[in-house]
């Protein structure tokens, strides 16, 4: 008799031991009655097969029950693995016992559904095909990254969350109510790495940022999870080469360990093992003059949007770095160009194939007068800032770092339409629920 708790095998291994009685546990991805038999697909997470129940089998009153089992209804199947030619992935399982764990109600997905309902109710969703690969790939990537910056020897720190300030755009933090004072939650963790630097060195923060993003694009989420490495004595040239190698590695490690995750999606795994350092780079004022020669009316001093960073993309294979932007557009750590002070030491780099920015870094002004100079030049709130001016008055040293959207990184590298699919809960202007 099956319980509950029966050690299952995984659908995956399950369905390579042809010939041996297996007991796998799932739910009902599909079901159709044939005459005495019902066919299941009994998804889990590692993949589904096709299961047959005869009655003759089974029995007359456990068959009933499966009949009128709604699709998702959780259980467990035990059967023979037999090959059949006729079943998706060439077996089938033969039932011998079934334990149907729950049956619920009506599953309320069904085919062809739109893009709107699927978000309403996203929590049911994550349990397609789709978003299990999407999620399988997101959990991969945080992975991957963790484990190449610990192997560049760096310390992984926890920032907070709630802040006074921000570092940024300003404009797009959401506010909240911290006992009887306004906080805000934070959009970068940038300035405490900034501050841990000085004892760890190397650090990287992976935590949540938050921007109350207006624009309804399909690269903006209002919660996403940021990598921000920060290094002591890096330039601007260290810290793209540090950067590239990084991209690189977390794209070779997909396309060689999730080919069937890319192959769902489309993705030949070769565009992603061709991501090899060096990546291009050109200066602000080259993408200016290349944007125009492709006909783009944008003149110097002004921001990219979703156009021009297509434009500069399109026929590339790999991501570009744009460097030295003008410092107006940029947030105020940023040193100035000492070969042209209208721009700052900073890098963004963009995806290939218009998905945008996916990395944002800089140097960071490391002397105390000239941040002052522009911090008063953009009409700051020095005083929210006294404990970061701080670390420019003991031992302050050169440093860099970066910050690194990992949907955006997932869009790109899934190659999907929106990055609402690529975090499980996207949280967006007109939608906070689930
Ligand atoms: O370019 P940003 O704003 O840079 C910073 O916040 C720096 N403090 C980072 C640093 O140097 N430590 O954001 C960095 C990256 C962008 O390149 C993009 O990949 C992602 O964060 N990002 C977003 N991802 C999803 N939705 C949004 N609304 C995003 N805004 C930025
Ligand atoms: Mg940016």
């Amino acid at each position: 008799m099956l319980k509950a708790y029966t050690k299952p095998t995984p659908v995956s291994k399950a369905i390579t031991r042809t010939g041996t009685e297996e007991t796998i546990r799932g739910w009902i991805h599909r079901k159709r009655t044939v005459g005495g038999k019902i066919f299941i697909t009994v998804r889990d997470r590692t993949g589904v097969v096709q299961c047959v129940v005869d009655k003759s089998v089974i029995g007359e009153k456990l068959w009933s029950v499966l009949d009128k089992a709604y699709l998702e209804s959780s259980l467990l199947l035990r059967g023979v693995v037999k090959k059949d030619d006729r079943a998706p992935n060439g077996v089938e399982m033969e039932a011998s016992d079934v334990l149907l764990v729950h049956s619920g109600e009506q599953f309320p997905i069904t085919e062809y559904q739109s893009a709107e309902f699927l978000l309403d109710v996203r929590h049911l969703w994550l349990r397609s095909q789709r978003m299990i690969s999407a999620m399988k790939a997101r959990s991969y990537l945080f992975r991957y990254l963790r484990e190449f910056l610990d192997k560049q020897s760096f310390y992984e720190i926890t920032p907070p969350i709630i802040t006074v300030s921000g570092g940024e755009t300003g404009a797009n933090l959401f506010k909240l109510e911290y006992f009887d004072r306004k906080a805000y939650l934070t959009e970068s963790s940038q300035l405490y790495a900034e501050a841990m630097i000085y004892s760890l060195e190397k650090v990287y923060s992976f935590a949540p940022s938050f921007r109350a993003e207006k624009s309804r694009t399909v690269k903006h989420l209002a919660e996403y999870w940021h990598l921000e490495p920060e290094m002591a004595y890096f330039n601007n040239a260290t810290n793209m080469k540090l950067q590239e190698k990084l991209v690189s590695s977390v794209a070779n490690r997909m396309a060689k360990e999730n080919d069937g995750i890319l192959k769902f999606f489309n993705v030949d795994p070769e565009s992603l093992l061709r991501i090899k350092p060096p990546f291009k780079r050109i200066s602000y004022d080259s993408a200016i003059e290349l944007l125009q020669q492709k006909g783009s009316t944008k003149k110097w001093g002004e921001d990219f949007g979703v156009d021009e960073e297509r434009l500069l993309t399109e026929d590339e294979d790999k991501p570009i770095f744009v460097y030295n932007m003008p410092k107006e557009l940029k947030a105020f750590y940023m040193p100035i160009n000492p070969k042209d002070p209208r721009t700052v030491l900073c890098a963004d780099m963009l995806a290939p194939h218009g998905h945008g920015e996916i990395i944002g870094g800089s140097e960071r002004e490391w002397r105390l007068e000239p941040l002052l100079e522009r911090m008063k030049e953009m009409k700051m709130n020095i005083d929210n800032y006294k404990w970061y001016l701080d670390l420019r008055r003991y031992g302050s040293v050169p440093h860099a770092g970066f910050g690194l959207g990992v949907e955006r990184i997932l869009k790109w590298m899934l190659n999907l339409d929106h990055i609402r699919d690529a975090i499980p809960f996207p949280r967006m202007i007109n939608r906070l629920v689930p």
